[in-house]
């Protein structure tokens, strides 16, 4: 393993991720919107990709291209957003933008694998998509998306002989641009010490991780109260 690309590293957990693999002598792509931020990360290269936007599975062959190859896959752009009177323009972008691009660039970076032989595909997802979370209804269900996805592939993967490995990387709060606002969150953690789970779970090959371990425990635990109970609870 060496060469590694992230989207969605101009900020937030991303960001700490590239940081640490560059830290690790990694030749490191990284990619998102904010190419001003990209820039300042020290990077071996950049590329602005909007991960909604048609083009940005060429985008991101590009930049493989220029970066000599790619064995590791990072994915970590997303939007998410409290949305507890159903405004039609948050839930639409959120799907968007967790549903469609990433579907449209964890494809584009298979299919490259799958050409390749070989590669291993990382994803932040969240634990959000463990259960139905009233608050953040296209949050959540894009998240379970996500988690369904991986598990898909993985299952395709193994199907057709290909050496592809899968982390399905489930964080708790993180303290991150994505939770700015007013509301309080609990159990909050740094994206610093998410961030070297992470490349744990990676280079330890684990196929999910949730972070962290206040999360497995309380994943644990709610993934057993049944659907009647669930729906009573006010979160
Ligand atoms: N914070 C949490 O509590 C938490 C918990 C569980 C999971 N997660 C997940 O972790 C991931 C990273 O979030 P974060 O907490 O680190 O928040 P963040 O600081 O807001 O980072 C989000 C990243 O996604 C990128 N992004 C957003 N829209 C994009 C687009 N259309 N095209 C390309 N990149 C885009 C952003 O870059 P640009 O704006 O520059 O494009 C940024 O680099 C998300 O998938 C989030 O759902 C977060």
């Amino acid at each position: 393993m060496s060469k590694a690309i992230i989207v969605g590293a101009s900020s937030g957990i991303g960001l700490e991720v590239a940081r640490l693999f560059i830290q690790r002598g990694w030749t490191v792509g990284v990619a998102a919107r904010r190419l001003d931020l990209l820039q300042t990360i020290g990077a071996a290269d950049v590329e602005q990709i909007d991960v909604t936007s048609a083009d940005a599975p060429d985008k991101l062959m590009q930049l493989v291209e220029r970066l000599g190859g790619m064995d590791l896959f990072f994915y970590a752009s997303g939007i998410g957003k409290q949305n507890r009177e159903l405004t039609p323009d948050i839930e639409l972008a959120t799907v968007e933008t967790n549903g469609l691009g990433f579907t449209r660039m964890i494809g584009c970076a298979y299919r490259y694998f799958a050409q390749q032989g070989r590669g291993h595909i990382a994803a932040i997802t969240s634990i959000a998509g463990t259960k139905g979370l009233g608050p953040a209804p296209a949050y959540s269900a894009t998240k379970a998306m996500q988690n369904v996805y991986l598990q898909a592939l993985e299952q395709q993967a193994n199907a057709r002989k290909l050496d592809i490995r899968f982390t399905d990387i489930r964080p708790g709060f993180v303290d991150t641009a994505l939770l700015s606002g007013t509301f309080h969150y609990p159990m909050m953690l740094k994206p610093q010490a998410v961030a070297r789970e992470i490349v744990s779970a990676i280079e330890h090959h684990k196929h999910i991780r949730v972070i962290d371990w206040k999360y497995r425990i309380l994943t644990a635990v709610w993934r057993r109260i049944p659907r009647c109970i669930w729906r009573r609870i006010k979160l």
